[in-house]
């Protein structure tokens, strides 16, 4: 049975008139927020109760590596609906044919947007998605959102003369997402391909094949990023929310590793009892950047039965903690670190030590504290039995 409602989001475009702003980037995979651009629509539509699903076009020769980062960002923060993917066109057009064509035979109606509008509300896609739904019975076959226009718009020739003035109260600019029945815009688009018809959105192909479109009120905010100037919006956003994040790890003498604190080798006497390289300054680092995501902790990410963490270098565990970091928009601020240890004495390794951290995390050296103390011979480090660390890290997201 066709009942269900998906959308289609188009990012398969070159971005030509800011090409040169990206450094020839595409807009739609310009990061934001973490992400590429075209994850933020996506959000928009998924959270909208009334979709089922997502068909994402992206250009042919990115098509492996976009799905890659969508099968892994939805891993992430599950978009929780189905999803499918496919290649886009040379046109806006034909990239919109692609994506109808990889729609499920029970998707009755879709939305088609431009993921170079990332600033779209869940609120606009449930609104589109029920207005068709209940204007269907009376014919209209689409429904788009769109904002009465401010300037008087002037018809020109291709020298530039004035040809006609349309009356301005009658002029709305549209927007995406547009929504339609599946079938009536599948059949708009063969046709448009046939009759060489050459559009800019998908409600002049319907109005073209004689068919009612309906426009409603559109959201001023959902602009579409099209020229350099439209960059900045992207730095508008959302102010950052500072957070701190704790941790906290021991590891015992008497075992094989020889010492490591911060990703350098300090050597000595004492052998360190680990699974990985039993670096206890960088795993207290990696559980206070784990704590400013809220996303558990490193016994959690790195099994300590996992064969595959076995003597692991604690650099590599802390590049895939940062990742994951990168991934939620967290930016790391500054870091505070303190070894507890009797013996060895470690002032003599302090500045490598916080050299290294400061490289590791791209960090500059005077957001980087590290220091070592000792528990004055009392408890297990007092005892010689093993060491300690704490990190406190605060960031913003
Ligand atoms: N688009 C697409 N396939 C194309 C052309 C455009 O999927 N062959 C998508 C774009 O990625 C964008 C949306 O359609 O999300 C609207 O197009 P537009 O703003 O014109 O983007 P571009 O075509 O990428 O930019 P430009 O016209 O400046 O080259
Ligand atoms: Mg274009």
């Amino acid at each position: 049975m066709q009942n269900e409602c998906w959308g289609i989001i188009l990012a398969a475009g070159q971005g030509s008139r800011m090409a040169e702003a990206t450094g020839g980037e595409a807009k739609q995979f310009l990061r934001w927020k973490g992400a590429p651009l075209w994850w933020q629509s996506a959000r928009a539509m998924a959270a909208s109760p009334l979709i089922h699903g997502l068909v994402f076009v992206f250009p042919p020769d990115r098509k492996a590596e976009a799905e890659d980062e969508l099968r892994r960002l939805d891993r992430a923060h599950s978009l929780g609906v189905r999803i499918a993917v496919t290649e886009g066109g040379a046109r806006r057009q034909d990239s919109v044919r692609h994506g109808l064509d990889a729609l499920p035979d029970v998707c009755a109606s879709v939305l088609v947007h431009d993921s170079a509008r990332p600033f779209l509300s869940t609120a606009l896609v449930t609104r589109l998605a029920d207005t068709l739904r209940q204007a269907l019975p009376s014919g209209i076959m689409g429904v788009i959102p769109g904002l009465a226009v401010t300037d008087t718009i002037k018809q020109v020739d291709g020298a530039a003369r004035v040809t006609s003035t349309p009356v301005r109260a009658q002029l709305r600019a549209v927007q995406t997402p547009q929504v339609f029945p599946a079938d009536a815009l599948r059949d708009a688009h063969e046709r448009a391909l046939r009759e060489g018809w050459d559009v800019t959105d998908d409600a002049s192909l319907m109005e073209q094949s004689g068919l009612s479109v309906l426009v409603i009120e559109g959201a001023p905010s959902n602009i579409k990023i099209t020229n350099p100037q439209d960059l900045a919006m992207l730095n508008e956003s959302k102010p950052l929310l500072p957070c701190c994040g704790y941790g906290y790890d021991v590891h015992a003498y008497g075992g094989d590793r020889p010492l490591m604190l911060g990703g350098v080798p300090v050597g000595g006497e004492f052998l360190v009892r680990a699974h990985s390289d039993g670096d206890v300054l960088l795993h207290a680092l990696m559980d206070a950047i784990l704590g400013c995501l809220a996303a558990g902790d490193i016994g959690h990410l790195f099994p300590d039965n996992d064969p595959k963490f076995e003597n692991i270098s604690s650099v590599v565990l802390l590049d895939h903690v940062l990742g994951l970091a990168a991934e939620a928009g967290l930016r790391l601020c500054h870091v505070d670190l303190t070894v507890i240890a009797q013996k060895p004495k470690l002032a003599p390794h302090a500045d490598a030590i916080r050299r290294n951290v400061a490289r590791l995390l791209d960090l500059p050296l005077d957001h980087v504290a590290f220091k070592a103390t000792t528990e004055e011979k009392l408890g297990f480090t007092g005892e010689l039995k093993g060491l300690k660390a704490v990190a406190l890290v605060s960031a913003v997201r």
